[in-house]
C-alpha cells in the first residue's frame, strides 16, 4: 500500500543514545530529566517562555481551557481538526462557530463580534496549515470584549509572526506533537504561555 505520509525518523544511533540515558537512570515517567531537557531546549529553540509537554495536542487544549477557568461560550472555527471543538465540549463549554476566510481558511475576525453574547468567555482559533490567524484583529476584539484568547497552533511548530514564535501570542497557545506533525514525539502536545511559570 502506498504511504500517504512518512513521519520523521531520527537516525537510530542518535535515538539509542537517548534511550541509553533512560535505561541508565531508570526514570521513565513523572517529569524525568529527558522531559525537562526537551522542554528547556524547545523553549530556547523557539524563543518562548518555558513550555510544558503533555500527552497530546487534544489534552493541551483542554488544559488551556481549564487553566484559564473558562465557562460558557467559546467562539471557535469549524475548519480545524475535531479536537478543537471536542476539547471545548469536554470542558463543558459551548462551541460557537464563526465562519472562515476563503483565502486562508482561518476564522474570519469580521464575523466574530456578531456572535459575542454575555456568555462568551473566549476565542479559540486555529492557525490552520501553518498560516497565522489575523492575530491583531482577534486581540483587538478580545481586549474590547474582555475575552481570553487560545490559539490551537498544532500545525505551527516553527511558524513565526512579526519575527517571533507564533506560540508567543494569545493567552495560551497549544501544539500537537503527533507523528503526522513537522516536529513530533510520536504522540505528544505542548502548552505555551507568556504568563510567568509553567502551566504544569
Ligand atoms: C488543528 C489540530 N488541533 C488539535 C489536534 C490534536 O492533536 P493530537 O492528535 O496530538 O491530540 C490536531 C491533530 O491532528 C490538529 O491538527
Amino acid at each position: 500500500m502506498d504511504k500517504f505520509t512518512i513521519p520523521f525518523f531520527p537516525p537510530l544511533e542518535e535515538y539509542h543514545i537517548q534511550l541509553e540515558k533512560v535505561w541508565n537512570n531508570e526514570w521513565i515517567t513523572n517529569n524525568g530529566p529527558l522531559l525537562q531537557t526537551l522542554e528547556k531546549e524547545v523553549s530556547e529553540y523557539l524563543g518562548t517562555s518555558k513550555m510544558s509537554f503533555v500527552s497530546n495536542g487534544t489534552i493541551a487544549i483542554q488544559i488551556a481551557i481549564e487553566a484559564l477557568g473558562l465557562e460558557g461560550e467559546i467562539i471557535t472555527t469549524p475548519f480545524s481538526y475535531v479536537a478543537t471543538s471536542s476539547a471545548i465540549k469536554w470542558q463543558k463549554c459551548t462551541p460557537v462557530f464563526v465562519d472562515i476566510n476563503y483565502s486562508d481558511y482561518a476564522i474570519n475576525p469580521a464575523l466574530i463580534e456578531n456572535k459575542i453574547t454575555d456568555k462568551t468567555c473566549a476565542i479559540l482559533a486555529t492557525h490552520i496549515f501553518g498560516n497565522s490567524c489575523d492575530i491583531e484583529a482577534i486581540e483587538t476584539i478580545a481586549k474590547k470584549n474582555n475575552l481570553k484568547v487560545i490559539y490551537d497552533a498544532s500545525h505551527c511548530f516553527g511558524t513565526e509572526y512579526n519575527g517571533e514564535s507564533i506560540f508567543n501570542f494569545g493567552d495560551i497557545s497549544t501544539c500537537s506533537f503527533h507523528a503526522t506533525k513537522l516536529f513530533h514525539t510520536i504522540e505528544g502536545g505542548g502548552i505555551f504561555s507568556r504568563s510567568s511559570g509553567s502551566i504544569r
